[in-house]
């Protein structure tokens, strides 16, 4: 019997929608309901290897309409699923931070801080993933109107000396907790990216296979961090396992992944635009790409407690990660079936699959992977 956490009670006591399982197919078409308190639908997600750890929220702003303002004890991350608008961050009698926000655009709405978010668009709801580790927080102060419009504010991050919103840039050097172990990490540092679908600058993430790439970001002053990864059409990623809590949701690409606790049965999630799902704690999980273009899938990271220090590196190589000849067969079949009834052929090399310390060439990759 899972754990009922302070959080679970509160969310019961507001009496939305919250779905439950390993995936939501298309966040675009998931039903909400009206939320009166915050003047937008809402519906809330918690799928296995969520609970207790992180928050995922849907919320969709009417056409044309502000949200009354709210301010949040905790971080928040915003993915844009639908639409566009407008965001207002403020604190104090400081002036108000407005930025424009566009589908695929994800940005940081700082703790402690007032924010405003608007429909531009007369005609369309405007659709928002919302991120946060509120679970967690309402364990540790187990108040729930502690977190939402409390009278506390904290101006300095926002009003800091960097321009909050600014473009992200590589950070060079160790900020806050998140530390480069080697010369070559990149980790890109802001708050506000304008387009996960049209991002372009990743690093070659070797390990994991398929030729692979990846962006790691943070965000400046918070214990809050993504990744977003990458991998070419025809190509599938090494079966690998670690903790639970990671929100992936899909950008771009077509594809499924499967998902599974060792020697048990496995869980097919397709995917495509606006699929979410999460692997369960140390469930095994493969990331298959299916369509005709670059996948890519954005991870919504929870705190690093539970991911170790390394991004998406498994504690133990051997234990944790499948490597492509020691897969079971039914994988790469299974993979090929689906392909051919596409008219499509893997592109898997098959050196792959006979030498484990294979590495794509990423001189002549194409799209980063
Ligand atoms: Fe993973």
């Amino acid at each position: 019997m899972p754990a009922e956490y302070t959080y679970d009670h509160w969310l019961k006591s507001l009496g939305l929608p919250l779905y439950t399982g390993f995936f939501i197919e298309d966040l675009r078409t998931l039903e909400l309901e009206w939320w009166e308190e915050r003047q937008c639908s809402t519906a809330f997600v918690k799928l296995m290897g969520q609970e207790g750890v992180c928050e995922a929220r849907i919320t969709e702003i009417p056409p044309g309409k502000t949200l009354p303002p709210l301010k949040m004890a905790v971080d928040e991350i915003v993915y844009v699923i639908e639409g566009n608008g407008l965001a207002s961050v403020w604190a104090g009698d400081q002036p108000r931070k407005p930025f424009e926000w566009q589908k695929f655009s994800m940005f940081m709405l700082p703790r402690h801080c007032w924010s405003q978010l608007s429909n531009m668009q007369g005609d369309k709801p405007a659709r928002l993933l919302h991120y946060n580790f509120l679970p967690m927080a309402m364990t540790t102060i187990p108040d729930p109107e502690f977190f939402i419009n409390n009278s506390h504010e904290s101006p300095e991050r926002l009003y800091g000396k960097e321009e909050f919103y600014s473009q992200a840039k590589i950070t060079t050097e160790e900020t806050g907790i998140f530390k480069l172990t080697k010369p070559t990490d990149v980790l890109w540092s802001g708050n506000f990216f304008p387009d996960m679908r049209a991002w372009d600058k990743f690093t070659p993430f070797k390990g994991r296979g398929a030729g692979g790439s990846t962006i790691f970001v943070h965000f400046p002053d918070s214990e809050m961090d993504i990744h977003m990864s990458i991998f070419a059409e025809g190509t599938y990623k090494k079966g690998h396992r670690h903790g639970p809590g990671r929100v992936i949701v899909i950008p771009a690409g077509e594809g499924y992944s499967i998902m599974w606790e060792e020697g048990k049965e496995k869980v097919v999630v397709p995917w495509h635009e606006a699929s979410m799902f999460v692997p369960p704690g140390n469930w095994f999980h493969q990331h298959f790409n299916v369509g005709t273009d670059p996948a890519r899938y954005l991870a919504l990271r929870p705190p690093l407690q539970f991911s170790g220090y390394e991004g998406e590196k498994v504690k133990d190589r051997k234990r944790d990660q499948i490597e492509y000849p020691d897969e079971e067969p039914w994988i790469r079949q299974k993979f090929e079936e689906e392909l051919a009834s596409r008219g499509l052929k893997s592109a898997m090399p098959q050196i792959a699959y006979e030498d484990p310390a294979y590495e794509w060439d990423y001189q002549a990759a194409k799209a980063g992977g």
